[in-house]
């Protein structure tokens, strides 16, 4: 009825839109039918983009299709909070997916963006802001001696799976279950019938051909890696691997398992790839490579180094580099890469993350956090255990002892996931919709939004336990 009443009312009033209809009766009618749920003009608006927008959303997991309900629409963030287009006001540990490490809208951030952008928005051709850019993610994290910017974490997969593939000469790749490194054909592969078998393409549209050249093989599992490093070795062009896995909740390197892919590799003459375009700036300074201590010789990057603007880089070893044209033979272009505006919104963010204790006080809020959570799930007789670094961090329901694979991960509750997500959603907590997906704390989260996130958490394992 809703529905109707929404359909009738926005062919009444086309610029019912841009001034929506937000009265009481429509917010109760919501209530009603949305089982407590207060969301009237969110739903009118996801009405009207799936109407345009495959399932509404430019991102599939933006649909909730994994918690039920549907997304919740926003209208502006501040700090730790995000502000929904009815007016209600959520702790956010989504962080737009992991850019917004300093919190939503920052003065510094959105100054550096107004002041780039007031003089153009991009050229085209260099400006200083690229070279201020590479110099700064060179100065982080070592072993980048070269970069390259592109516009998104897919972009800058895929540009290091051809860059490693054109400087070995070879064509096999090694990747990881449960790791996620953007929509690349090459990458959208899951492991074949046995794990020393070819993969298959996990999307329809991905030629075989291209699936069969990419080995998917178990996350933390190093005898695993050296089996297929003996039958392929010499036919491996690069391992790429979330050095901490972000794509099946969150999942940390064992002690051992990044070290011996930087053997194999070494052993093989193939090229290890740390995909950091979650981890970067994230789990530490110097991304996972410093915190684990393992040199790739490719680092991919996004998220964080965008400020919350479409970015992405690829960097490592100059020599490897110096491949990519106008240099080198290897081709990668980009009509909008190193765009100002963008490498604005990064340097002012890498420049507030850059500041001494930053990540001391990001990691020490997410673990205050966990700590708090799992100690309000215990009391409630709730079996929940949890991983973090830096500023991401998982829940993992119906596990008591930690969680390193991704089989592990597949077995946790996720009925009961989903029950709590929404139950903190209810209370104006905004966790992923996703049992895979990491949490993200920004430095903009402090002791009133944790107390207020164990507050609802309290109340929702009490429910749950009570079930
Ligand atoms: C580790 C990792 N790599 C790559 C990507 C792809 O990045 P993008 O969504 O910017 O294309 C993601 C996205 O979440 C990611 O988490």
């Amino acid at each position: 009825m809703l529905q109707q009443l929404t359909q009738t009312e926005s062919k009444k009033q086309p610029s019912g839109l841009r001034q929506p209809p937000f009265s009481l009766a429509c917010a109760r009618l919501a209530f009603k039918r949305r089982g407590g749920e207060l969301m009237c003009r969110s739903h009118e608006l996801f009405v009207l983009a799936q109407q345009h927008i495959p399932g509404g959303v430019n991102s599939p997991v933006r649909a909730f299709k994994a918690v039920g309900g549907e997304p919740i629409f926003f209208e502006r963030g501040e700090g730790p909070y995000l502000i929904d287009v009815d007016g209600r006001r959520y702790v956010d540990y989504v962080g737009g997916w992991g850019p917004f490490i300093v919190g939503h809208a920052h003065p510094r951030v959105l100054r550096a963006v107004t002041e780039t952008a007031a003089k153009g928005l991009g050229f085209g051709a260099p400006t200083v802001l690229e070279t201020s850019m590479a110099e700064k993610i060179c100065k982080l994290m070592p072993s980048i001696q070269k970069v390259r910017m592109v516009n998104s974490g897919t972009e800058a997969t895929m540009s290091a799976i051809r860059l490693a593939r054109g400087f070995t000469g070879r064509e096999k790749i090694v990747k990881f279950e449960g790791c996620y490194h953007g929509h690349v054909d090459a990458l959208l592969v899951k492991a074949g019938s046995g794990a020393l078998t070819m993969g298959v393409p996990t999307s329809p549209g991905i030629p075989e051909a291209i699936a069969s050249a990419t080995l998917t093989l178990s996350y933390n599992d190093p005898q695993q890696v050296r089996e297929v490093f003996a039958r392929y070795g010499e036919d491996i062009a690069a391992v790429i691997v979330e050095p901490v896995a972000g794509n099946m909740n969150c999942v940390l390197p064992i002690p051992g398992f990044l070290d011996c892919l930087r053997q194999v590799c070494d052993e093989y003459g193939s090229l290890l790839i740390f995909d950091e375009v979650m981890t970067g700036f994230r789990v530490a300074l110097d991304g996972a490579q410093g915190r684990y201590g393992v040199r790739p010789d490719l680092t991919t990057l996004g998220k964080v180094i965008g400020g919350g603007l479409p970015v992405g880089a690829f960097g490592g070893r100059a020599d490897i580099l110096d491949r990519i044209a106008p240099d080198g033979p290897i081709y990668q272009a980009g009509t909008l890469s190193g765009n100002p505006v963008a490498m604005a919104a990064g340097l002012a963010t890498l420049e507030i993350v850059e500041q001494a204790g930053f990540h001391e006080a990001l990691s020490n809020t997410t673990r205050q956090l966990v700590d708090g959570m799992l100690e309000r799930a215990k009391a409630a007789g709730i079996g929940m255990t949890a991983n973090y670094a830096g500023g991401m961090f998982g829940l993992f329901f119906g596990h008591t002892s930690r969680v390193d694979t991704y089989a592990q991960v597949l077995a946790s509750d996720q009925a009961l996931f989903r029950r709590f997500f929404r139950g903190m959603l209810r209370r104006g907590i905004y966790l992923a919709p996703s049992a895979f997906e990491a949490g993200f704390v920004s430095s903009a989260h402090t002791t009133a939004q944790l107390q207020q996130t164990w507050g609802a958490a309290e109340q929702v394992f009490r429910e749950l336990s009570a079930d």
